[in-house]
């Protein structure tokens, strides 16, 4: 329907005329295109007319950037070939800068389900953090923030934020009102940036659920987890109304916390994306959320919870059933269904247009056949509200010792303890770990951390 006539594969097309044209490689990787996984031929590096990445040039890059800049509606659209991860280092440089020229405190509101590299991201830029939590269900997975809380939150903070922090969707499929939290925002002086990891796709739905269509001002999306991308695969968008400061220092927050050895297969599949949205992905994607309504609505009526908003993914509350989280994925790989996530609580499945349909309906039968039992009634801890004893940066750069978490009471957490996936910290760095925390820690199967040294 759309662009398709228009786009280009730029970075795809260089690629593949290079090795059609057969020079001697002189150059890196040192497996010089020999063929040891099969994929090595199309794995270059900035050679010649092959841009630069993060050189805000005019280049093949620069072009395939732009492409996805169209298709996203951005003021800029870069990528990054080493996840979110490396986008949210970025935006809290960006977000720190903003604070700068603005004569404020670096300081950023976040929710407290935010990804540990948003931890990382505060130590190396030196950035404070208040944390914002919720009375969800979804133990430390899940905290969603109303527009609402966020105005009483900002109303009476003395020192105002220089942006506010959230993750939507969550890893359970849970969305934010990022329209509410936007305009909250905006009207207190806020930048909102959303980490969007789990939800590049939310763009190409009938109707847009893109962070940047409902008002974010910047937001990272992996490409790899929702579009047929390689692992790896992200971007970092800026919208039309972020601050100038954002675009114009965009590039050069990424290339200071890059790799100077970027994949090219991963921005060869960043290109190919394009194109390939532009063919009839909305109209598949469409067609691809009817059958996990489908889905979703079949286990309600065998007894299933199925929570969370997101249309491609399947989180099931399976304690309602009789069952851990844990357990019902066992039983689902046994039977050849591998999930994306479990807990004790959850079992979460993600589903893309490129997945076989006929699986769904299988998975459908298989869940439906495990036989119900009685409930649990064994709720999930609270996120733990530890006191602070240092900021993280601090705790992150001091000497530290690992002990059993049993035997951690009373000690500074020094670095983030994560079960991974869904690498949320249970307790922050510099908090002081209690017998909340530890039970957390256990709850979620997590035997040891690192404590700061005295
Ligand atoms: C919510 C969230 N944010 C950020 C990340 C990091 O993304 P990436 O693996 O693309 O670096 C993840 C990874 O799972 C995530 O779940």
């Amino acid at each position: 329907m759309c662009e398709v006539v228009f786009m280009k594969a730029p970075i795809c097309d260089f690629v593949k005329k290079y090795c059609a044209d057969g020079a001697l490689r002189l150059h890196m990787p040192g497996h010089k295109g020999a063929c040891f996984l099969g994929v090595e031929q199309r794995d270059i590096t900035e050679v010649e007319g092959a841009d630069v990445l993060y050189s805000d040039g005019e280049g093949i890059i620069a072009e395939s950037e732009l492409n996805a800049g169209r298709l996203f509606g951005t003021k800029k659209t870069l990528y990054s070939t080493e996840g979110s991860s490396l986008c949210i280092r970025a935006t809290v440089y960006l977000c720190a800068m903003l604070a700068r020229e603005l004569g404020r405190e670096p300081l950023i509101l976040s929710a407290r389900n935010a990804h540990k590299a948003f931890l990382s991201a505060l130590a190396l830029v030196d950035a404070h953090v208040e944390w914002m939590f919720s009375s969800d269900e979804g133990g430390i997975v899940s905290c969603r923030v109303s527009a609402e809380a966020l105005e009483e939150k900002l109303s009476g903070m003395k020192e105002k934020p220089v942006a506010v922090y959230i993750t939507s969707p969550d890893y359970l499929g849970n969305e934010a009102d990022v329209r509410g939290l936007a305009e909250v925002c905006h009207r207190h002086g806020v930048i909102l940036a959303v980490d969007n990891a789990h939800g590049a796709y939310l763009k190409f739905l009938p109707e847009s659920r893109h962070p940047i269509d409902l008002g974010a001002d910047i937001c990272c999306d992996s490409a790899h987890k929702t579009l047929p991308v390689l692992t790896g695969g992200a971007y970092l968008h800026i919208s039309n109304r972020a601050p100038a400061l954002f675009a114009e220092m965009a590039e050069h927050a990424m290339q200071l916390f890059a790799s100077t050895s970027p994949s090219y297969l991963i921005l060869q599949s960043l290109d190919m994306a394009n194109l390939y949205i532009c063919d009839g992905y909305r109209e598949r994607l469409a067609a691809l959320c009817y059958e996990v309504a489908d889905l979703k609505k079949r286990l309600e009526e065998k007894g299933f919870s199925v929570v969370g908003d997101e249309l491609a993914k399947l989180t099931v509350a399976t304690k309602g059933y009789g069952y851990y989280g844990h357990e019902v994925a066992r039983l689902l790989w046994e039977k050849g269904f591998v999930c994306e996530f479990s807990d004790p609580d959850y079992v979460v499945m993600m589903f893309t247009p490129e997945i076989d349909r006929g699986g769904i309906r299988a998975l459908a039968d298989t869940l439906c056949s495990i036989e119900r039992r009685g409930e649990i009634t064994e709720g999930a801890p609270s996120a733990p509200c530890a006191e602070r004893v240092m900021s993280v940066r601090q705790a992150l750069m001091s000497s530290s010792r690992e002990v059993a978490v049993e035997d951690a009471c009373g000690e500074v957490l020094a670095s983030a303890t994560v079960s991974c996936p869904p690498a949320i910290p249970i307790v922050v760095c510099g908090e002081r770990i209690d017998e909340h925390a530890i039970a957390c820690f256990k709850y979620y199967g997590i035997e040891k951390c690192r404590v700061v040294k005295k």
